[in-house]
């Protein structure tokens, strides 16, 4: 069995969606392994979202996720990772498919950063190096 991080982000938590995704999750048949509220500082951002820095919506993005608590999530199951993101859909919300996380819940405020969420890891090796830097 396969292990992914999730990240109910800070649109995801202060809308009360918390709720409604997880019990997506749970419909899915994904195991629930740890599950924590955060309120992650910067050095945590900057390392997690190390791959998009120098983008436009990178500074945009780790100010955003410091604007309120994420839920983070310890999930696994068969093929999660894959799974787990096509229940959230693609990235964008004003065209993530209706019937996933972003697309039925997902708007485009027009602002800097999308906010989309959720977050979840696209591979084993993000897998591996995400849940170090939440869960340790
Ligand atoms: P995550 O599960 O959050 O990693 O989403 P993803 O894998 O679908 O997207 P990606 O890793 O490419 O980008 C991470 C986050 O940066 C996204 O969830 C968005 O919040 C934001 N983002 C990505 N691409 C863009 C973009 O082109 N414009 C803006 N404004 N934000 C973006
Ligand atoms: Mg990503």
């Amino acid at each position: 069995t396969e292990e992914t991080l999730v990240l109910v982000k800070p649109d995801g938590v202060a809308r009360g969606l918390t709720g409604a995704i997880l019990a997506r999750i749970e419909a899915k048949g994904y195991s629930l392994v740890d599950l924590r509220l955060v309120e992650p500082e910067r050095g945590r951002l900057e390392q997690h979202y190390a791959e998009h820095e120098g983008k436009p919506f990178y500074e945009p993005l780790v100010e955003f996720m410091m604007s309120g608590p994420s839920v983070a999530i310890r999930l696994a199951g068969n093929r999660v990772i894959e799974g787990f993101r096509s229940l959230a859909g693609t990235t964008d919300p004003t065209t993530a498919a209706p019937g996933t996380i972003r697309g039925d819940f997902g708007r485009d405020w027009g602002v800097k950063v999308q906010q989309n969420l959720v977050h979840g890891s696209d591979s084993p090796e993000s897998a591996a190096r995400e849940l170090e830097i939440w869960f340790g």
